[in-house]
């Protein structure tokens, strides 16, 4: 049984799905929960893209144990040398380096000859390798490259230092059989391969990212390129949850199988989607919320009788529990912290102090609370505290034949401060009040609620992303009035505008 080395890429790749910028706490909390979910290699980002980026590669490095902690750099000096000054700290750190190798590519885009791309591909594998033992190179484009001029390149990268060589298949182009041949064609012409190990990075333009990895697997690749949701540049990255469970399902077929801890999937998913506002489609496989819904009667008779007759994965082997009633209105303030900590959530006291406070308002309202409940109610802290508006209290009338009318009150450094706003709706009048003490610039690109939980006492979560000067951001509210949780998720958006705009993150991305 061989196993697959798993390259999460959710951070870097992952990031660069439009709107999915993450803060660099964000992405210290999500590295701790892949590091849970045992991947061998997080991708932290792109170190000299921003210097958000460098610093979130710095601090996983430095505060999480077990995975080997990777950076980006493109076949440029100054990239590897940054990569590296971000990687120092990290007890195992990897650089991983990338240049184009298809004709495409090469005139177009970087209008150097073929001869130009390997010396500088070989250069800056040979710098990377002074640097570190553990070097990753991408021919950016594999797939729609020569295949004689990729194998020489990467005979050639692996002779200057390369551990591992990864084959892109950057604009989702490639066909399953396809890749597979070409992974075969790979091992069979590059005399040094034994020396590398090969990976693969599909993204899903076809829909094919995990057929083609899968594939590849088939055909000897022993590390996969991943990313949790299966976000990525586009139509995004080949989905960790399904390329992982369709081994461990079909271990009997695939003869492989990696280290991941899969029971963490549905919590690392949900992290995921909280963090970048990017929900799952329920039909998706793995880890949607279909994904083990049974409504056929032939299917649920056939489940009453036994399991397996339509299941081929067992839902808790994935994550996905019975609701959970984990709290209630007794709860201590160390049961909370207890059971946050248990989801993935490590709050600074000050945090904790307000989502606790938050919660045993919560605890008055509704009866049975939730780990989904739990959740929403930390989403908003997720970002950090330091707020420069925080809601004091709001008053909303409205209804039919009535003008809707919100009083908004807002506490800031230098006081409280208050604003009385019409609107179209109860929504729209506490949005322009909102904007009117804030003096926000930013205009709304995304207004979603959802409900957490059933029942008509059920926390509604709203999610909202506005940008200003090309800065995305988003925003979540959760509370049992929809109309609060809309206020909340506003004003946090705001208060990310302002935060970024005094430390300055711009977006990152290849
Ligand atoms: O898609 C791609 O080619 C990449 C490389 C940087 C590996 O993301
Ligand atoms: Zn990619």
């Amino acid at each position: 049984m061989r196993t697959i080395k798993i390259f999460d890429t959710t951070l870097r790749d992952g990031e660069q799905s439009p709107g999915a910028s993450m803060n660099v706490d964000e992405k210290v909390l999500l590295a701790k929960q892949l590091a849970r979910l045992g991947v061998d290699i997080i991708e932290a980002g792109f170190a000299i893209s921003s210097k958000g980026d460098f610093e979130a590669i710095r601090r996983i490095g430095a505060e999480i144990e077990g995975p080997i902690v990777c950076s980006l750099a493109r076949a440029r000096e100054a990239d590897i040398k940054t990569a590296y000054e971000a990687l120092k700290d990290a007890p195992k750190r990897r650089i991983h380096t990338f240049h184009s190798t298809s004709d495409i590519h090469l005139e177009h885009q970087y209008r150097i000859s073929r001869d130009e791309a390997f010396r500088r591909s070989v250069e800056m594998v040979k710098l990377a390798r002074s640097l570190v033992e553990d070097v990753e190179f991408s021919p950016m484009d594999a797939t729609r490259t020569d295949l004689g001029y990729l194998c020489e390149v990467l005979e050639a990268v692996i002779d200057a230092g390369a551990t591992t060589v990864n084959i892109p298949d950057t604009v989702g182009y490639a066909i399953p059989q396809e890749f597979g041949a070409m992974i075969r064609e790979i091992r069979s012409r590059v005399k040094n391969i034994d020396k590398a190990v090969i990976s693969l990075h599909c993204h899903n333009d076809l829909g094919l990212a995990v057929a083609n990895a899968l594939s590849a697997i088939i055909e000897g690749a022993g590390q996969v390129e991943c990313t949790i949701n299966g976000i990525g540049e586009r139509a995004g990255n080949c989905s960790m949850e399904e390329v992982v469970m369709a081994l461990r399902t079909r271990r009997d077929y695939f003869n492989a199988d990696t280290n991941i801890n899969t029971t963490e999937f549905v919590k690392s998913s949900r992290l995921v989607t909280k963090i970048t506002g990017m929900a799952v489609q329920p039909n998706k496989a793995i880890v949607g919320a279909n994904a083990f819904a049974h409504e056929a009667g032939i299917h649920t008779d056939g489940l009453l009788k036994e399991r397996t007759t339509y299941e081929i994965i067992r839902p808790e082997s994935v994550g996905f529990t019975k609701a959970n009633l984990v709290l209630g209105k007794h709860s201590g303030r160390h049961a909370f912290k207890a059971r946050l900590a248990e989801l993935g959530y490590q709050l600074s006291d000050a945090e904790l102090e307000q989502a606790f406070t938050r919660f045993k308002e919560l605890a008055d309202r509704k009866k049975d609370i939730f780990d989904e409940d739990l959740e929403a109610l930390v989403s908003e802290g997720v970002s950090g505290g330091d707020d420069a508006f925080r809601l004091e209290g709001m008053e909303v009338s409205g209804g039919i034949g009535v003008r809707p009318t919100a009083v908004v009150r807002l506490a800031t450094a230098t006081g409280v401060i208050e604003r009385s706003e019409t609107g179209d709706g109860p929504v729209d009048a506490v949005y322009r009040a909102i904007a009117a003490l804030t003096e926000t610039g930013s205009s709304l690109l995304k207004f979603e609620v959802k409900s957490i939980t059933g029942g008509t006492d059920a926390l509604g979560e709203v999610t909202v992303a506005l940008e200003q000067d090309g800065d995305k951001v988003r925003g979540h509210g959760a509370d049992t009035d929809i109309i609060v949780a809309a206020a909340r998720a506003y004003l946090s958006a705001i208060n990310r505008l302002a935060m970024r705009k005094k430390t300055g993150n711009p977006e990152s991305g290849v």
